[in-house]
């Protein structure tokens, strides 16, 4: 499925629940690909040549200690630092992601846990912020809110009570879906949350994680930051563990259990499967 230019309209027809935004990319397929990355700040080497592999449509969980260099990971793949060194390769094509709008325009979307939404705003304005579609000049409202509307039921989002309530009158959860459908309604292929439960109950966890599973199912990839194994276990297919800078061990979620996550958070040891651990090593 194409998307024309300036089009912000939920792709497809609402009535195939699970149809893939991006057909061409089948889930499991290479989209983003890092190898060798290095990112220094002065003396500190934050990151000392990682690779990490997302594929389309699953969800990528990244752990690690406190300043394990998670953060500046998803940094650097978002444009905000730019890399001392390493490659990144967008569907196998070699790209070079010099600023927050490089990554935009590839389809990567990030969700900061400041979220960087508006309060003062209601929904659908935070939605289109810097993006309005206007009519003869002005505001084209009626749209904004059909659009705003549709995307928020494509995720299944249903417990906020009206689309022009400020975004300050949200519990934290329903903060988080409006990010994240501000990120789908730019196309985004790749979803990067760093932390979205670090600060919700137990129902808000729960339907965020729902939001992640539905992301997949529409075919977008996520790279969910957590320091929750019990959010990872539910809703991630691979896991990557970054120890002081270095991706320690990385596979599928099934090569892990709670033990050897922690194992490897705590002590860098490698676990998953043998053939990432030599191209990490
Ligand atoms: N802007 C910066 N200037 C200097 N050093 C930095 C900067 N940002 C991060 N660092 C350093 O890089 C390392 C990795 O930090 P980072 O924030 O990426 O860790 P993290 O894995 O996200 O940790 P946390 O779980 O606490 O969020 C740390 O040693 C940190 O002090
Ligand atoms: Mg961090």
């Amino acid at each position: 499925m194409s998307f024309p230019p300036g089009n912000t309209a939920w792709p497809g027809n609402p009535g195939q629940a699970g149809a893939p935004t991006n057909p061409g990319a089948a889930a499991g397929a290479e989209l983003l690909s890092i190898s060798r990355l290095v990112k220094r700040f002065g003396a500190v080497e934050a990151l000392s040549g990682v690779n990490l592999e997302v594929p389309a449509g699953k969800v990528t969980a990244l752990i690690g200690d406190n300043g394990a260099g998670k953060s500046t990971l998803i940094k650097t793949i978002s444009g905000i630092w730019e890399p001392d060194s390493g490659q990144m390769h967008w569907e196998g094509e070699t790209v070079r992601i010099r600023g927050p709008r490089d990554a935009t325009a590839l389809g990567i979307a990030t969700v900061y846990q400041d979220l960087a939404l508006c309060d003062n705003l209601d929904i659908v304005q935070n939605m289109f912020l810097g993006r309005e579609p206007r009519q003869a000049g002005l505001l084209n409202e009626t749209k904004m809110e059909r659009e705003a509307k549709e995307t928020l039921s494509e995720l299944s989002v249903t417990t906020v009570r009206s689309i022009r309530q400020t975004v300050g009158s949200l519990s934290g959860g329903q903060r988080q879906a409006v990010a994240v459908a501000r990120a789908v309604m730019q196309n985004a292929r790749l979803v990067i949350m760093d932390e979205p439960t670090a600060a919700l109950g137990v129902a808000q966890t729960a339907m965020v994680l729902e939001l992640i599973a539905t992301l997949r199912s529409r075919g977008i990839a996520v790279l969910l930051i957590s320091h929750n194994l019990n959010d990872v276990f539910q809703v991630a297919d691979r896991i990557a563990v970054l120890y002081l800078g270095r991706m320690a061990a990385a596979g599928p979620i099934s090569d892990f259990d709670t033990q050897s996550a922690v194992l490897a958070i705590t002590t860098g040891s490698p676990t998953g499967s043998p053939s990432e651990q030599s191209e990490t090593a």
